[in-house]
């Protein structure tokens, strides 16, 4: 077990100004974060895994000691794998907590040593989700200040295709 190491696990369909927050703050709290895409999660995402994987890598270059990876299966096998025993995951507002807890606790009867750390974003990002990105990138809505400019630049060229 590392208990420097951390997980942050997620569909990132696209990553966006708000986690990216939340992985600068990981990144300063653990000696090393790995950022890590779900294949799976979603049934038709926008962006392929590569893509994803590499919008996360583009935008996590400050970060020195954050990685991304991808996993397949179960997070808590893929935790187990790493040596992980954190795993962190961002509330932005009360309606995120209930689907939060479900998932914290049933991967923690899964993986007990496993550990979640919920984390708040800047409160300027409580209400954005990749989902209304996605929305806002489909329907020309303004995309400043809600995702890192090669992400908006992704989106652009996504829903023009
Ligand atoms: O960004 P998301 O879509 O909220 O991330 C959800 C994710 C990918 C973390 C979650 O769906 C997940 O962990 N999927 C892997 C499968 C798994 O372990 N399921 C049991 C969770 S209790």
């Amino acid at each position: 077990m590392d208990s420097k190491l951390a997980i942050y696990p997620g569909s990132f369909d696209p990553v966006t100004n708000g986690h990216l927050d939340l992985i600068e703050r990981a990144s300063k709290l653990f000696g090393r974060l790995v950022v890590t895409v779900a294949r799976n999660a979603e049934k038709a995402p926008m962006f392929t895994l590569q893509e994803r994987v590499e919008m996360l890598r583009e935008v996590t270059q400050p970060f020195p000691n954050v990685e991304v990876d991808t996993f397949d299966g179960l997070l808590v096998d893929y935790a187990r794998r790493l040596g992980a025993r954190v795993l962190v995951r961002g509330i932005r507002a009360i309606s995120d907590y209930e689907y939060e807890l479900q998932m914290a606790l049933m991967n923690r009867r899964l993986e007990p040593q496993l550990e979640t750390v919920f984390m708040l974003p800047a409160v300027e990002y409580s209400y954005l989700s990749s989902h209304l990105v996605r929305e806002l990138a489909v329907l020309g809505g303004s995309l400043s200040g809600l995702v890192p400019p090669a992400v908006e630049q992704r989106l652009r060229i996504k829903v023009a295709d």
